[in-house]
């Protein structure tokens, strides 16, 4: 195993951890006889100078990722980037960050006591994606950071791991349109993301994407267990632009619905 396929291993050890649904699915998929392709992973993180983009970028750098598109998300109050890898071979790469400037001042005092309480030491460990949480957290604090955002109560209290794989549908040999692997695993009683309609995007925007919703998860706060949104599993099926080549970027529109796959209001 090269450093790389040992650094995904272990990052989907990581997420199936927290998302069992994931591992189910994959055992689904693997029953109809597919064979799972990766497009993806996610990351998320807060905009400090010690968590962003360019401290969770650098691992993949290292093994010889590259930057490509970056994305904005206006009302989430997110800015992203994905990285792909020179061979073309591994899955990309999406991290995204919260913009902690644009919060009011209790949410920006919570999230950098938070993570100023953490030696700044901790965030160089190149495996920082699958540290999980290293500050402790009120549950009194997390209803707080999700009056303004989910995203933001959800990076405080799940910390660093992947928040979803992606099966890259184009690979699959039974299933060709995201709606028949919709369909297929709602058959199997998984819920899937109405945010904006079930499939988002389109093949004008060369691609189309779905998503499971979160499973929920008993985390521990300073003062109590509680559950709440934990990770969920993407399908995505890409299509050729002009030049025929398969596109490789993502869509603001669409994430910015994938997103909502962690919300509690679903
Ligand atoms: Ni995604």
């Amino acid at each position: 195993m090269t450093e790389l396929e040992q650094l995904f291993s272990k990052l989907w050890i990581n997420y199936t951890d927290m998302t069992p649904l994931a591992a189910k699915i994959k055992e689904l998929l693997e029953n109809e006889g597919e064979v799972i392709e990766n497009d993806h992973i996610a990351l998320r993180t807060f905009n400090h100078p010690s968590t962003g983009i360019d401290v969770l970028k650098q691992a993949f750098l290292t093994l010889g990722y590259e930057e490509k598109g970056e994305y904005q998300f206006t009302e989430k109050r997110l800015f992203a980037k994905h990285y792909e890898h020179k061979s073309g071979k591994y899955p990309k790469v999406f991290i995204s960050e919260l913009l902690l400037e644009e919060f009011s001042e209790v949410f920006q005092k919570i999230i950098v006591e938070k993570i100023e309480s953490v030696e700044s030491s901790y965030y160089k460990n190149p495996e920082l994606m699958i540290q999980g949480r290293p500050w402790d957290i009120s549950i009194v604090e997390y209803q707080k950071l999700l009056d303004e955002s989910e995203y933001g109560a959800w990076v405080a209290a799940i910390g660093f791991r992947p928040n979803h794989f992606t099966v890259f549908i184009n690979s699959l040999n039974k299933f060709n349109e995201v709606s028949e692997l919709n369909d297929f695993l709602k058959s199997k009683g998984i819920k899937l993301n109405e945010a904006g309609g079930e499939v988002k995007g389109s093949p004008d925007v060369f691609l189309e994407q779905s998503s499971t919703l979160a499973d929920s998860v008993e985390i521990e706060f300073h003062n109590g267990i509680m559950s709440i949104p934990s990770c969920y599993f993407e399908f995505a099926k890409r299509y050729p632009m002009k030049n025929g080549e398969l596109y490789q970027g993502f869509v603001a529109k669409s994430a910015d619905k994938i997103f909502e796959s962690t919300d509690r209001g679903q």
